[in-house]
């Protein structure tokens, strides 16, 4: 199971007690992100079983998840969490904050449960308080999809419980406040020997002797598919991603790689192949490297005090700060109609003319011949790998600068460059 959690989070962990949720928070979570009922039993009472504690252990747990909330930190409750009341306080909390409830959901075969409880030195209760929790289980799935989370997930085996993914579609942290100035890159496309002439015309040398630039590069997906060396590209923005030099949104090209090296099955096209097999020819750790470089993309950046926003496909201004599957959808693919052209691409919306927002976006996804200003959003998709050329926007002078394709390393389906 693939968990894909927003970027502002109250994920409640919902089971009876020895289903797993705190082996499961120690897996997928920091210490500091995990609010345990228990952790504040054994704060308040030196006793993390005492359960005459847990009146003062939640009004605690209340307390740190409303300060993280506030902070916009994502934040996991570890407690049984199987009383509708407790969880109605927990999704008010979250509305009130701007975060999204996640409900994961320990849904294990009571003899699992059970002989896991007799198997543990620290819980005494009898059976028949397990029991009551495994009933109270039964109500709380039925009410769940009623009472206003944004996801759900269930698991039914220890299987789906160690097989659960979790990623997070963050935003890098302090990013808004960035103010600049910044070099935005297009689609990059597998072009490396092109995106390296690009970064040397705009002085990112690797000249020691010279001074350090004090702009900062971001790439508005698209790394790979298509160009000769998406390796190489990879390569090249994870380690400017890594020392801080460039931030990275994330493509559907890239995304769909994701998926691929999650093991998920997807289609080999429109050069993802080709990337594949070049990544086959690397070192496992290396592909390693590259999921989990992936898995940590952004699907939209806030810059310069959220006046400037890059995402793949751009985003429509209702959908700014927000997340879930309309803004991953929107950030991927942008606005399309649900139908086919004459080429059998999907036919897209041109959102950019009808943006009147205020922030200054700037994308890729679609080929166009030339960059051009439309409401304040920007295209720098020129179609390097088609044979146009690789375009960077420099902010906030709004200076556009290219290098031509070496040569035409792919043919599109749909034409985009004058005759
Ligand atoms: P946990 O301590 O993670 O359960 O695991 P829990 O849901 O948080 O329980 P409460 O609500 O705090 O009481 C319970 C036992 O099950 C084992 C753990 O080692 C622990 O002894 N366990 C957990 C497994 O054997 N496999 C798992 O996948 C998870
Ligand atoms: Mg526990």
């Amino acid at each position: 199971m693939d968990i894909e959690l927003p970027e502002r989070a109250l994920v409640l962990l919902i089971g009876v007690s020895s289903s797993g949720k705190s082996t499961f928070a120690r897996q997928h979570f920091q210490p500091t992100e995990v609010v345990s009922s228990d952790h504040y039993r054994a704060v308040v009472a030196d006793d993390d079983n005492d359960q005459s504690a847990t009146k003062d252990a939640f009004e605690l747990v209340h307390l740190v998840v409303e300060k993280r909330l506030r902070r916009g930190l994502l934040t996991v409750i570890d407690a049984t969490n199987l009383q509708a009341i407790d969880r109605r306080d927990y999704l008010n909390m979250a509305r009130q904050y701007g975060t999204e409830a996640v409900a994961l959901v320990f849904n294990l075969p009571t003899r699992v449960l059970m002989d896991r409880h007799y198997a543990r030195p620290d819980r005494f209760f009898s059976e028949s308080v397990l029991e009551r929790q495994i009933h109270r289980l039964q109500t709380t799935m039925h009410d769940l999809p009623f009472e206003g989370f944004q996801a759900i997930y269930t698991f039914n085996s220890p299987d789906e419980v160690a097989e659960a993914v979790v990623s997070r579609r963050g935003q890098p942290s302090g990013a808004r406040l960035q103010t600049g100035p910044f070099d935005i890159v297009g689609d990059v496309h597998g072009c490396y020997d092109e995106l390296v002439e690009l970064l040397t015309k705009l002085g990112y040398v690797q000249d020691p002797s010279a001074p350090l630039i004090n702009r900062t590069l971001v790439f508005v997906g698209d790394l790979i598919d298509r160009g000769p060396n998406s390796v190489g590209v990879l390569r090249l923005v994870m380690q400017l991603v890594q020392n801080g030099t460039a931030l990275c949104v994330i493509g559907n090209h890239d995304d769909k790689l994701r998926r691929k090296l999650r093991g998920n099955n997807v289609q080999l096209m429109h050069g993802l192949a080709e990337t594949v097999a070049q990544l086959n020819a690397e070192p496992p750790a290396f592909r390693e490297q590259v999921r989990q470089f992936l898995e940590g993309l952004p699907h939209y950046i806030q810059l310069d005090n959220g006046q400037l926003l890059v995402a793949h496909a751009g985003l429509r201004e209702d959908l700014h700060g927000r997340s879930g599957e309309v803004v991953r959808s929107f950030c991927l693919f942008g606005a399309t109609t649900g139908k086919n052209d004459d080429y059998g691409l999907p036919v897209r919306l041109n959102w950019a003319a009808d943006y009147r927002g205020k922030p200054t976006i700037v994308y890729g996804h679609t080929p166009v011949a030339d960059a051009i200003w439309q409401n304040n959003t920007i295209d720098i998709d020129t179609g390097c790998a088609f044979g146009g050329k690789l375009t960077a926007l420099r902010y906030p002078e709004r200076e556009l600068i290219s290098v031509p394709a070496r040569r035409q390393y792919a043919v599109p389906s749909r034409p985009f460059l004058p005759a």
